[in-house]
């Protein structure tokens, strides 16, 4: 045990960590940036209300809907609380981070932003919070300026106050980076937007999973995370919102369950959140996120933290004297679990296909991040990203993976 957090008890619930990879490998998950491992409490949530409590939420009055819609809204209201919202009517549940952004733009950004409006995003974004915008300041003839990320990976605040001269009417950034895992000042970026009068919307896609996030400190407008990132299923996603601009905003999908009445002349919409959620939705998929907030709580999410932080700093020092071997972003104790490096004369493919020949999971590529790529004049990368059932033994093999990759490219 290397912190507060036993990673054999850990580990151990689950149950994909314990299967062999390519015969006989042990599996070293490195690419939870890109998707958690699910615990078992998790799954059986989910089969548990396929088994016993399956029926559509928000219309029967049998007794299994009225306990499937039951279940479905103590998962939203958990899920609320884990954040630090009092009010879970400023939840909506959406498929992912990218949808969540998405109903923004589609729907917030169409009513309320106009012709010549600025919206400020940064270099480190994901392209789901990239390309949302450029689809809406396409067609509204909006601009946008990017905050530029200085060569340690770490936004430059100076210019980001300077952009806010500038009166934005929109500011969206990432919490913290899936490249770089540099943890952004979201509390200082957001107060200082709101003194330029701007309306702030947050990707916590990869900090609601990892460290402790309050809503009601941060004062964020709109927040966006993913259930699958954070032990929870694919599927799910979370929209948070003000009450007050999710309650101006125009319905995203039509349909059912977002009306309150329709006749042949229109349809008034429903309150929120179910205005923004039409169609039967990902039932078992929210009841699976419940568990999620359970498991990560039952855990506690500062001692998450600390754990990915140690193991980061390993992380760093195991692959310190790695030959050719460069670390993108900040040092190890200004972020979060997430390592992204080059080899020197080895593309990130060829790395990640060997390290997958020996059980050892990471990503290659531009991890859905191109521009800021391109602002590193790299064409990608290749990632190791870490969680709570990660150990020092992971990281162990992966410096030995590394050692394999250096030799066969000798
Ligand atoms: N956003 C995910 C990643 O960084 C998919 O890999």
């Amino acid at each position: 045990m290397n912190s507060v957090i036993s990673n054999e008890e850990i580990a151990c619930q689950f149950p994909i960590l314990k299967q062999p990879i390519h015969q006989d490998k042990r599996l070293v998950y490195l690419d939870s940036a890109a998707t958690a491992q699910k615990p078992l409490v998790v799954i059986q949530s989910m089969n548990a209300f396929y088994e016993h409590t399956n029926a559509n939420i928000h219309r029967g009055i049998h007794a299994l809907a009225e306990a499937a819609t039951e279940a479905y809204e103590n998962a939203r209201a958990k899920t609320a609380r884990f954040i630090g919202v009092q009010d879970a009517r400023q939840l909506v549940f959406t498929r992912n981070t990218t949808e969540s952004i998405n109903l923004i733009a589609y729907t917030w950004g169409r009513k309320f932003l106009n012709k010549g409006d600025l919206i400020v995003l940064t270099e480190m974004e994901h392209h789901s919070n990239l390309v949302p915008w450029y689809v809406l300041a396409e067609e509204k003839e909006l601009r946008i300026e990017f905050v530029r990320v200085q060569d340690d990976g770490t936004l430059d605040m100076r210019h980001y106050l300077d952009l806010l001269e500038k009166k934005p009417r929109l500011v969206a950034f990432t919490h913290m980076s899936n490249v770089l895992g540099t943890i952004n000042p979201a509390k200082e970026m957001i107060q200082e937007a709101h003194t330029a009068g701007a309306v702030v919307v947050v990707d916590g896609a990869q900090a609601v999973p990892h460290f402790s996030v309050n809503l009601t400190d941060l004062e964020p407008d709109f927040y966006a995370f993913s259930g699958h990132k954070m032990c929870g299923p694919t599927g799910i996603g979370v929209l948070y919102g003000k009450l007050d601009l999710l309650n101006a905003m125009p319905p995203f999908l039509g349909g059912g369950d977002m009306i309150k009445k329709v006749t042949f002349e229109g349809f008034s919409t429903n309150d929120v959140p179910y205005k923004f959620e039409a169609g039967t939705p990902a039932i078992a998929e929210g009841i699976g996120m419940g568990a999620a907030v359970d498991f990560l709580e039952s855990v506690g999410m500062d001692a998450v933290f600390t754990h990915e932080q140690e193991l980061t700093q390993y992380a760093f020092n195991v692959l310190a004297d790695v030959k050719g071997l460069r670390i993108i972003g900040p040092g190890a104790d200004v972020r979060g679990g997430v390592v992204s490096f080059t080899l020197e004369g080895i593309h990130p493919h060829d790395v990640a296909q060997i390290l997958d020949s020996k059980g050892i999971a990471v990503r290659a590529g531009h991890h859905c991040a191109m521009p800021l790529h391109q602002r590193f004049n790299l064409p990608a990368t290749t990632r190791a990203s870490l969680y709570l059932y990660n150990t020092r033994a992971d990281l162990d093999a992966l410096r030995t993976g590394l050692d394999k990759v250096i030799e066969i490219f000798a």
